[in-house]
Order: C-alpha cells, then sequence, then structure tokens
C-alpha cells in the first residue's frame, strides 16, 4: 500500500473511509492481489433499500446504518462522507414514475424515493441505468473504474478499452470513499489478452443477430476472453450493447475483441497475444441452434405481455419503436425499459407520446428480470433482448418468444406471435 493508503486504514480520512479501506485491503488479500488501483469511476447502487432493510436497520439509524452495517460490511454504524470520486448509481427495483404499474407497493417505492435521496446527498449521480455509458458516464480507454452490472462491465472493458471487473455492491460502496481497488482480473494488462477464438461465418448485421452472436459467444466462452472475426458488420452501440449482454448472460464474459473495431483487437494477434487457441465457428447450424434455444420454451402464440429494453434502450431503439407504432394500438400489455436520461430525450422528441398513445409504456431505472415484475396474470412474453429471454422465462415462470423489435411490436399489436426463424 502507499502511505496515503496506509493513512486512510489508520483512520486519517475518518472512520467510514478507515472501514472502506479495510474491505478493500481484506477483498484484494482474497483475490492474490498485490496492490490496490486508483479509480476515478464507480458504478453500484450505494445505500439502496428496500422495505425489508428500511425496517431491518431502522432501528440503527435508517439510511446511514445501510450503508455503514450493510454496503460496508461494519459493526458500526458511522456518519457516511461524500463520495471521493465520480459514483454513478445503477437500476433499482422500482421506478419512481411508474411503480404502479410495475405492481410495486407504495412502500418500496418510499424506499427507493428515500435511498436515492440519501445518495444524491452524498454526491452520488443517480443515473438509475444498466446503461450508464448511455446516460452521461463514458469512462475513457485504459482508465481504472470500479463497475457493477455486467452488460455495463462488459461495454466498458470490450467496446471503451476501460478496465473494470463485475464488482458488488460492497466493493463499489468502499471505493467511492476512497477511489481504490484491488488491482487484479481485468485491470491488469496481461490478463486482457483473448484465449477463445470465434469465427463467425454467417452475416451478423441487425440487433437481433449480434443478440444471437453474444449469446452463442457466452455458451462457447464460458468466462474467457474470446476474439471474433469473419462475417460481423461494422456495429454501432445498440448492436454491441445486445451482443455483450448476451455473452454475459449464456457466460461470464466480462471482456471481448472484435478485430479491427475494438480497441485492443486491431490484428488478431494483437488481440491473442501469444496463446494460439482452436478456433470455434459460428455459422447457420450455430445460428440456427441459438434462435431455437432462447425460443424452447415458446408454445403458445397468444402473447400477453412484451418487454422491450434489456439492456435499457437507446434513444435510437425508442425512435424505432414509436415509428413501429405510430397510429397503432397495441392489444397485449408493452413495457419498455430506459434510463431517465433517454426517457427525457424521447419525451421531447414527441416519441413517448406516440408510445403511450399506441398503449406502451415506458418505464426507467428497472426492468421485469431485475424488478421482478410483470404484468397480473401474464402467461407469454415477447422479447427482443436474448439476456432478458435467457433470465425472465425460469425467473417468472412464463413462456418466452425471443425475435426482433418489430416482431415484439407485431406481437404487441396483434397479440400474436408471428416471429420466424432466421
Ligand atoms: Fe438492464 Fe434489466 Fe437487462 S437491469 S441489462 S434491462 S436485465
Amino acid at each position: 500500500m502507499t502511505d496515503a493508503e496506509k493513512a486512510l486504514l489508520d483512520g486519517s480520512g475518518g472512520v467510514a473511509r478507515a472501514r472502506a479501506m479495510e474491505l478493500l485491503v481484506d477483498y484484494g488479500r482474497i483475490l492474490g492481489a498485490d496492490r490496490l488501483v486508483e479509480t476515478t469511476n464507480v458504478a453500484g447502487v450505494p445505500g439502496q433499500a428496500t422495505p425489508f432493510l428500511r425496517a431491518f436497520f431502522e432501528p440503527e439509524g435508517g439510511q446511514a446504518a445501510i450503508f455503514s452495517r450493510f454496503d460496508l460490511d461494519c459493526d458500526v454504524v458511522f456518519d457516511v462522507p461524500l463520495a471521493g470520486v465520480r459514483t454513478a448509481c445503477l437500476q433499482s427495483g422500482v421506478d419512481p414514475l411508474g411503480w404502479q404499474e410495475l405492481g410495486k407497493p407504495e412502500a418500496a417505492f418510499i424506499a427507493s424515493r428515500d435511498a436515492e435521496a440519501y445518495a444524491g446527498s452524498l454526491g452520488v449521480e443517480m443515473l438509475r441505468t444498466c446503461t450508464p455509458y448511455l446516460a452521461g458516464n463514458v469512462p475513457v480507454f485504459g482508465e481504472h473504474c470500479a463497475w457493477m452490472e455486467s452488460s455495463a462491465v462488459i461495454y466498458a472493458n470490450s467496446v471503451l478499452g476501460a478496465r473494470t471487473n463485475t464488482e458488488g455492491r460492497h466493493s463499489t460502496s468502499a471505493a467511492m470513499l476512497v477511489g481504490r481497488i484491488p488491482y487484479w482480473g481485468l485491470h491488469r494488462p496481461e490478463n486482457r489478452k483473448a484465449q477463445d477464438h470465434v469465427h463467425v461465418k454467417v452475416p451478423v448485421e441487425s440487433v437481433f443477430e449480434w443478440g444471437m452472436l453474444g449469446y452463442f459467444v457466452g455458451e462457447v466462452a464460458g468466462e474467457a476472453i474470446p476474439v471474433l472475426d469473419g462475417a460481423l458488420s461494422q456495429p454501432d452501440v445498440v448492436r454491441l450493447k445486445h451482443f455483450g449482454a448476451a455473452a454475459a448472460s449464456s457466460g461470464g464474459v466480462e471482456l471481448y475483441h472484435l478485430v479491427g473495431i475494438t480497441p485492443e483487437a486491431p490484428t488478431l494477434t494483437a488481440a491473442l497475444g501469444d496463446s494460439r487457441p482452436d478456433t470455434i465457428v459460428y455459422d447457420e447450424t450455430a445460428r440456427r441452434r441459438v434462435w431455437e434455444s432462447l425460443n424452447a420454451n415458446g408454445t403458445d402464440e397468444a402473447v400477453d405481455f412484451v418487454m422491450l429494453g434489456c439492456p435499457h434502450a437507446a434513444i435510437e431503439q425508442m425512435r424505432e419503436v414509436a415509428g413501429l407504432l405510430d397510429g397503432k394500438q397495441v392489444t397485449s400489455r408493452l413495457w419498455i425499459f430506459t434510463s431517465r436520461a433517454v426517457r427525457d430525450q424521447a419525451a421531447a422528441e414527441g416519441l413517448l407520446r406516440v408510445i403511450t398513445a399506441a398503449g406502451g409504456h415506458v418505464l426507467t431505472d428497472t426492468c421485469s428480470a431485475i424488478g421482478n415484475a410483470v404484468p397480473p396474470g401474464t402467461r407469454v412474453v415477447a422479447l427482443d433482448s436474448a439476456k432478458q429471454a435467457h433470465y425472465l422465462p425460469a425467473m417468472m415462470g412464463i413462456e418466452a418468444w425471443f425475435g426482433t423489435t418489430a416482431e415484439c411490436i407485431d406481437a404487441a399489436i396483434t397479440g400474436r406471435w408471428r416471429g420466424v426463424a432466421p
């Protein structure tokens, strides 16, 4: 540790920072890290509360107790100082405007609202999204971050070239106070080389295709770092958002490389370093198998719920949905999840008015999987996200169809699933 870190550990910055350092030093020791690294960018859920946490810690002092005892795992409750570095608050389980539509009790809304006010008073940016990179937090190449949320972590590492492991609530809350995180895993350049090679033989162009490819990559790579080359068209933010989220769901991928596209893969050799793995092929057969597995539990074509926005919808996706819905009326429940920032932009562009006029609901802060929320009586859902298709059916005991955004909107309007295999 540096002298400054030792001083923090010894209490020079107060009790809270000393406890945060203690937690990070223990965490680093268990991981085998030989030092800490300075981080300038934290994304977590500091002080986030549920009705249970609120009731449990109320006798000990409410929000400060939640942060001290739960976030930092301490025996004592202390005053929490301001965040020491830029810290964003990620998604929660409740939309402050749409909690009733989500079927949440008022107590959940109040707990979330009060936790937000508390975190805000500590200087935390209330982005409330799994896509902080679409809401103003865009780390730069090489920046050491401490981020939670697998879909955001894989985006930060792979697309932006920032460096973060998938952190948890405790480590991000501690990092927020002292601006340090253990130097291990993907913080170290030698750990960022590809270990698997996937050669893509079928054209991958649409968001739908990138999502399926991501799902395949997660299945074959597991927790390894894959590098991909072959028939990849130039992706955009939305395509890589869906690709990464899928790879981090079917597997535990935190970093990938796309040859000639992502910053650490100018060539296949550069991405691989010294390793020469066997080549795994993504072809028509593999793509068909992915589609079938994502639609494995869809049998009933009567769709009563359509959920879009996983990861939270980008403004381009809001425009697409509004275009598909313009002048139409949905017959199934339609929920589109996005960040507050994108919702505000959608409102300014008139998209919100088009979507709500068609009977759709634009919700923020959460999603069906994180919020454990589907409309009452839902039996069959249509999804355009491989990540949500991976989690939601099992979590909620419902059938799911996976397809394109246009197929999902068609299902919302007609109440029927008419998606076709690629
Ligand atoms: Fe975001 Fe929920 Fe998907 S938090 S990545 S929309 S599972």
